[in-house]
């Protein structure tokens, strides 16, 4: 298997340079406005809660950049072409802001939209629908010269010229951006939200793969979906955790984009604000550390709960999040009440976490081995307790509804390195499954179980292996388990970064069968075929 987007991290460097400067080597942390206030801002809001950022200590722990999102500015351009501060909402301005920031020891984040206008229809960076000039690269200077670090790049109202696909059109928008950021002279962070502008449900298009696999050539994090639910003051009690469950539902296949400097992200951390328990705060945070999502609040900071204050303040779990080596953890296991996951940490310590999908109280034991760690003890810190246990066999503990376990495992000495073990997720959020239901040694695309016949292991020798049987391409078209000979090409496998399991015998992709006619049609084989331009049939989230 190759190992994708985990080059090393480069040194640290002073942010001088500016084509080269590594920027955002672990995810982004800090507060954005939108989720909470969405366009009622102004200069106050935005400084009280870089103050209570500071006051709370959260600054301190990292969450350092303050973003003002849309909004913030008048409907129209001045006689030069630049954009023009809304003084209504922000008096001193955004060079003021930015020196107040600063001061506090923050960094300055801004909001702009790489379409002609921004999503609430002020003014936005890029050609005017029809075409005409765009004004990237003024944007990008008027911002250096408020001494901006991180600009969040929206998509909205994106003019598609004639003969461009709309893929293309995003393209060329978002790399237009990045040049003006670069020849602006000064490092500033790009968030794009490209992708986000081309997602069809929780599998996602060929084109949203697409853009995906190139945002991050520009991008250092990228919204790839739909907006966490926001705050409504009319109804402040309204539960949010379906949008937490929804975002963390298309962000968790996509470990593979992500790496130091390259980020998805699922949007805003809400946990402690309005609309989410204490357990259900817990998990996002949880959720969002496993998969090294950026950790950026949308809330009211002054007002979070304690319990939420405690579980975004944990350094533990910040630490797991901002984890050097930058791997995104992936699914072990994944049914309608627990979700399993895991993530190689840089130091060699394993986290994995445990949600919990119901509403109920239960008891939840993951067996070493199901996590890739065979014949082995660990010390296993529950983050949460922050209690130590020494574990041979199984992690056990108690789950309140709606919540999340989370451990770091430090294998003892003498353990073997772990093993990438678990699910191997495809179209539709289906799982490949070994069970004999059409015939001895197929493989099916089955709803995901949890269960041994969907439990991989991602082997060292590239072979992929289920139940100690290697999945081999026969010479019908057809894969199947077979007895392991992992000499033999016919068994060996390369997980490219578009998703692609490649068979390197034939040079032909491991793809999904068409959808069945009806709910209860039995599950079909999986099967060789051509490998196509980001085929959502032939995408397959493995195990880390
Ligand atoms: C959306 C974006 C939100 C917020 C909003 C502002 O497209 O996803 O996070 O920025 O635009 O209008």
């Amino acid at each position: 298997m190759l190992a994708l987007g985990l080059a090393p991290a480069p040194a640290a460097a002073e942010p001088t340079a500016t084509s080269d400067t590594p920027l955002a080597l672990t995810p982004p942390m800090g507060w954005n406005n939108w989720a909470h206030y969405m366009c009622d801002i102004d200069e106050a809001k935005v400084v009280a809660n870089a103050d209570a950022l500071v006051a709370s200590g959260l600054a301190a722990k990292g969450y350092d950049t303050v973003t003002v999102d849309d909004c913030w500015m008048t409907r129209s351009r001045d006689a030069d072409g630049n954009l023009v501060v809304d003084t209504e909402k922000f008096p001193h301005g955004m060079a003021w802001l930015g020196e107040y920031l600063h001061a506090k020891g923050l960094k300055f984040g801004i909001y702009q939209d790489a379409g002609s206008l921004t999503c609430e229809k002020y003014p936005g960076s890029g050609s005017p629908d029809g075409g005409g000039p765009d004004h990237y690269a003024r944007d990008a200077r008027l911002f250096a010269s408020w001494k901006v670090d991180y600009v969040k790049m929206d998509g909205c109202n994106l003019w598609v010229p004639p003969g461009k696909t709309k893929e293309q059109a995003y393209r060329d928008a978002y790399n237009a951006v990045a040049r003006a950021l670069r020849d602006s002279g000064r490092p500033m962070v790009l968030s794009a939200s490209a992708p986000a502008y081309f997602q069809q449900g929780e599998w996602g298009s060929a084109d949203w793969h697409k853009v995906i696999d190139w945002v991050g050539e520009t991008g250092q994090l990228w919204r790839e979906g739909k907006d966490i639910k926001v705050y409504s003051p009319a109804a402040p009690a309204a539960s949010r955790w379906s949008s937490v469950l929804g975002n963390y539902g298309y962000n968790r296949w996509l470990g593979r984009y992500a790496g130091p400097g390259n980020w998805n992200d699922p949007d805003f951390l809400i946990a402690g604000a309005p609309g989410l328990t204490d357990a259900e705060s817990r998990s996002q945070v949880a959720l969002w550390a496993m998969m090294a999502a950026p950790f950026i609040l949308s809330s009211d900071v002054s007002a979070l709960t304690p319990g939420g204050l405690a579980a975004l303040g944990n350094t533990d779990l910040i630490a797991l999040d901002q984890d050097p080596m930058g791997r995104q953890g992936a699914v072990v296991s994944a049914n309608a009440t627990f979700e399993v996951l895991a993530r190689p940490l840089a130091n060699g310590d394993r986290a994995v976490a445990v949600l919990n999908r119901s509403a109920a109280t239960r008891d939840i034991s993951v067996p070493l081995a199901d996590i890739g760690l065979y014949g082995c003890t660990v010390t296993a810190k529950d983050l949460w307790s922050g209690g130590r246990t020494e574990v041979a066999a199984n992690l056990t503990g108690r789950l309140a509804g709606h919540d999340t376990a989370v451990w770091r495992l430090t294998p003892h000495e003498g353990c073997g390195d772990a093993v990438p073990t678990g699910q191997i997720t495809g179209d539709g959020v289906k799982c490949a499954d070994g069970a004999n239901t059409t015939g001895v040694g197929a493989v099916v695309l089955a709803g995901c179980t949890a269960a041994a016949d969907q439990r991989w292991v991602v082997a060292p020798d590239a072979t992929l292996r289920l139940a100690g049987q290697c999945l081999a391409a026969g010479a019908d078209g057809l894969v199947e388990l077979a007895r392991c000979a992992p000499r033999q090409p016919g068994q060996r496998w390369t997980h490219r970064r578009d998703g692609a399991l490649v068979s390197a015998a034939y040079r032909l992709c491991l793809t999904a069968p068409a959808p069945p006619a009806t709910a209860d049609a039995p599950a079909e084989r999986l099967r060789l075929a051509d490998c196509g331009d980001h085929r959502v049939d032939q995408a397959w989230s493995l195990p880390v």
